[in-house]
């Protein structure tokens, strides 16, 4: 890895400031979304890896789901060109991208709303041009500095960095900004991308329309989500081979808890410190139930593992057998799938093309030749 790339404690320390800043914006919102949801543009989205878990289901997914129902108009980028930044082959991400929003709509997302998008981002090309007034607001340097792309850097062991991945935190400033996104909700590891967005935003208002902000100057959404691990231990992953995919079915789940790591102690405790993998089934049996952690451990007291895992497939199986039906509803009609995605692209080119107008007055690159 070239040196440039590797994480240094100064890095470290900016990211925790940003975090607390950050958070305690983060909080204001969520106090006034539900008063005044028609304030608010959300706007976030993912790469499409691969059908969804259910570690996505109880973290970002439901969370989702949570802020559409308080009415704020919500555009889920699916972000396919990203693919691109830590492999070479494209081959999965047609696949990967109508089974995405299969997982969406199943879980809830809802674009009959009028109010919710889904929409690739290769298919917005007025958003994909914002990309190069942009490039120019942000110093290489920047771009050198950031703690997430380092650490995808090292997490996928690249010993070249090709410049897609150098710069697509540019890109997600345009992913947020072409529908001027005033709220991002995101995890922590997306700070660094936001802040630069942030960064871009201002500088394009004070250099090219000091008078009259075209952009407005995003906030993180960051919430509590849960980190679900998956069934060996570690935080669940389709890439590691230990999830509970959505669109498994009863007996599938169950023998994958069945399988899933435990402890020799007979006398299930909620004890996230000491015994991460047996809080982690009560957790998981605890957002199913309705129940906390502590009770379903009391409740299955010294009947162990077996007794614990019993009870989380039971639960787990009824609170996705909702879920798993719709989607196998909407898996049978994919042309359902492919007019989601032709309205979410539709709207989105609408507002980029719109951004797009702005942008180009602003920088005197309207010229008139029709
Ligand atoms: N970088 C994000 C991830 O890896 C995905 C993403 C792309 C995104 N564009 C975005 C997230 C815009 C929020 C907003 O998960």
């Amino acid at each position: 890895m070239e040196e440039k790339f590797e994480l240094n404690a100064e890095d470290l320390e900016l990211e925790s400031a940003t975090f607390l800043e950050s958070a305690r914006r983060s909080r204001a919102i969520w106090e006034d979304l539900p008063l005044n949801p028609g304030n608010y543009r959300v706007l976030t989205g993912e790469r499409p890896t691969g059908a969804l878990h259910i570690g996505h289901l109880f973290g970002t997914v439901a969370n989702r789901v949570r802020i559409q129902a308080l009415g704020a108009t919500t555009f889920i980028v699916i972000a396919d060109y990203q693919v691109l930044t830590d492999r070479d082959t494209a081959e999965a991400v047609g696949t990967n991208v109508h089974e995405v929003i299969l997982d969406y709509l199943a879980s809830g997302l809802d674009p009959e709303n009028g109010r919710t998008f889904l929409f690739s981002h290769s298919h917005v090309p007025e958003l994909n041009q914002l990309l190069l007034p942009f490039m120019s607001l942000v110093t290489t340097t920047e771009l050198d500095r950031n703690p997430t792309v380092k650490e995808e850097i090292r997490a996928a062991g690249l010993r070249q960095v090709n410049a897609l991945m150098y710069t697509y935190p540019i890109h997600q400033a345009a992913d947020i900004l072409f529908c001027r996104g005033n709220v991002v909700p995101v995890g922590r590891d997306q700070l660094p991308h936001l802040e630069l967005t942030r960064k871009i935003a201002r500088r394009f208002n004070q250099r090219f329309s000091p008078d009259s902000p075209i952009f407005p100057v995003p906030d993180a959404l960051l919430s509590d989500l849960p980190v679900v691990l998956g069934t060996d231990g570690q935080k669940m992953s389709k890439s590691r081979n230990n999830s509970i995919m959505l669109k498994m079915t009863a007996d599938q789940t169950a023998k994958a808890i069945k399988s899933a790591k435990t402890d020799g102690d007979r006398n299930i405790t909620y004890d996230p410190q000491n015994r991460p993998e047996v809080a982690n089934l009560l957790r998981l049996a605890a957002i199913c139930s309705g129940d906390t952690p502590e009770v379903i451990a009391e409740r299955i007291g010294d009947g162990g593992g077996g007794k614990l895992k019993s009870l989380l497939v039971d639960l787990l199986n009824a609170h996705l057998a909702p879920i798993r039906e719709r989607r196998a509803e909407y898996a049978a009609d994919p042309s359902y799938v492919t007019d989601v995605l032709r309205r979410g692209v539709a709207k989105a080119r609408e507002e980029a093309i719109q951004s797009l107008k702005l942008v180009r007055r602003a920088m005197n690159m309207d010229h008139q030749i029709e």
